[in-house]
């Protein structure tokens, strides 16, 4: 955390309120939400200091390193406070994850965040936002990626003790859905707007946008389903090297495996997507499909590029913010969706499930755009453009809204999959566009 870039950013552009005091209101009531959204997700959790696995955190270290974070960069770096507690404890930095198992009560925990927090709305009456907004937003990003980790660690401690989860009821569903047809859209070739420049809520890595030239592609209407994922499993996906990368084949041979981390075999999940495997898992599924991963360019050109206008827009569905009906997000329903469950959150194209449900998997490694500018502090992207990290995109059932957006990069090494993760696949134009 050495170079500290928030007072290079913009002042607010002329498109944006310019009423200083309406961006301090609604600061305040994001903060407010997400936090209500984070502390929810403790109800009952008495295993937060319990390490579910060697990659991730305790549930409980989670909040302690949100408060920490917000004392750090709002506290400290703006209000000029004094450094809060615990920072060996809390910081990134400051113990291995095998040891941040001596947590204090979590009451004591909530009341460090809660002491922090009030610090950091006192300060917000008078924080001069023109020149801030940028930290704000970042670190509301910050605490809802934890928090979405949190879910991660509560995931994996109910399959540990085999607590099933029930697929949830669809609000607003009356009719049983039709199946999803596998289906694929074609793209057509050429340039689109990639990334994305909001001087606020953009993380760095987001930027700057860029032309993007693509190839004409077909890419799947859904991400790969239960069902479909089993027909590869039947056929002996897990034991047929040829559908394997090099790096795969090995990977899979050092363990045995042959189903996803979270598989859940029966009618009521055919519809809804695979999750709970790692890159290699999804590369094999898309070889056996005879087809392959989209690149990122590709994934999000075909969530947001709109073949009547020739233009991205902000979201597959359009430009208005995100809502209940437009997908399966924000931690509401708890598991996956069906594929097909929210026609309203359609792209242009004509893609499905875009945002939210699962995240989905690119066969991109994580890399900067032209001309990366790293913020808010040097490591918080630049550490993992390493070529062993890859790029995953558009948010899962456990994404709150602060991430969800499809310029949003996620990113995680191939092995990996304790994660809310599926993915869709694509296939080049010149190849036969049977489906
Ligand atoms: C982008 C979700 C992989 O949680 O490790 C949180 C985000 N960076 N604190 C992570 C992050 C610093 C990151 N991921
Ligand atoms: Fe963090």
């Amino acid at each position: 955390m050495s170079s500290f870039n928030h007072f290079s950013t913009p002042t607010l552009p002329a498109q944006q309120p310019h009423n200083i005091s309406a961006l301090r209101d609604t600061l305040r009531q994001q903060m407010q939400r997400c936090r209500a959204a984070t502390l929810r997700l403790f109800e009952g959790d008495d295993l937060f200091r319990q390490q579910a696995h060697p990659d991730f955190s305790p549930s409980g270290w989670h909040l302690g390193h949100i408060g920490y974070t917000e004392s750090l960069w709002l506290r400290e770096r703006l209000a000029g406070l004094p450094p809060a507690d615990h920072r060996v404890l809390f910081a990134q930095d400051g113990l291995p994850k095998a040891e941040r198992q001596n947590l204090p009560a979590i009451a004591i925990i909530q009341a460090y965040l809660a002491h922090i927090r009030q610090d950091v709305l006192d300060y917000l009456e008078q924080a001069p936002l023109e020149r801030q907004a940028r930290l704000w937003w970042f670190l509301l990003q910050h605490e809802s990626q934890h928090g979405e980790t949190i879910a991660m660690v509560h995931w994996l401690q109910r399959r540990d003790n085999q607590a099933v989860p029930q697929p949830p009821a669809l609000p607003g569903h009356g009719q049983p859905l039709a199946t999803p047809e596998a289906q694929m859209v074609q793209i057509p070739a050429g340039p689109f707007s990639m990334g994305s420049d909001d001087p606020w809520v953009g993380l760095d890595n987001e930027g700057p946008a860029h032309l993007c030239p693509v190839a004409e592609y077909w890419i799947d209407r859904y991400p790969v389903t239960c069902r479909q994922y089993r027909q590869f499993m039947d056929a002996g996906g897990y034991q047929t090297s040829r559908w394997w990368s090099p790096e795969g084949w090995q990977w899979r041979q050092q363990r045995q495996i042959s189903q996803p981390l979270y598989w859940q075999d029966g009618p009521p999940w055919d519809n809804s997507p695979v999750y709970g495997v790692s890159w290699y898992e999804a590369d094999a599924y898309a070889r056996y499909a005879g087809k392959r991963l989209p690149t990122e360019a590709e994934w999000e050109k075909a969530a947001l590029w709109s073949p009547v206008t020739g233009r991205s827009q902000p979201y597959p569905w359009g430009a208005a913010s995100p809502a209940a009906h437009h997908g399966n997000y924000g931690h509401r329903l708890g598991a996956p969706t069906p594929v097909n469950a929210f026609p309203a959150g359609a792209s242009p194209s004509g893609c499905m499930d875009m945002l939210g449900n699962v995240w989905e998997w690119t066969s991109s490694p994580f890399l900067p755009y032209d001309k990366f500018k790293a913020y808010p502090y040097q490591g918080y992207s630049q550490t993992y453009f390493d070529g062993d990290h890859y790029v995953l995109r558009g948010g899962s059932w456990a994404t709150q809204q602060w991430c969800l957006r499809p310029t949003f990069r996620n990113w995680y090494t191939r092995e990996v999959r304790q994660l809310f993760c599926g993915f869709r696949c694509v296939r080049n134009a010149a190849d036969s566009p049977t489906l």
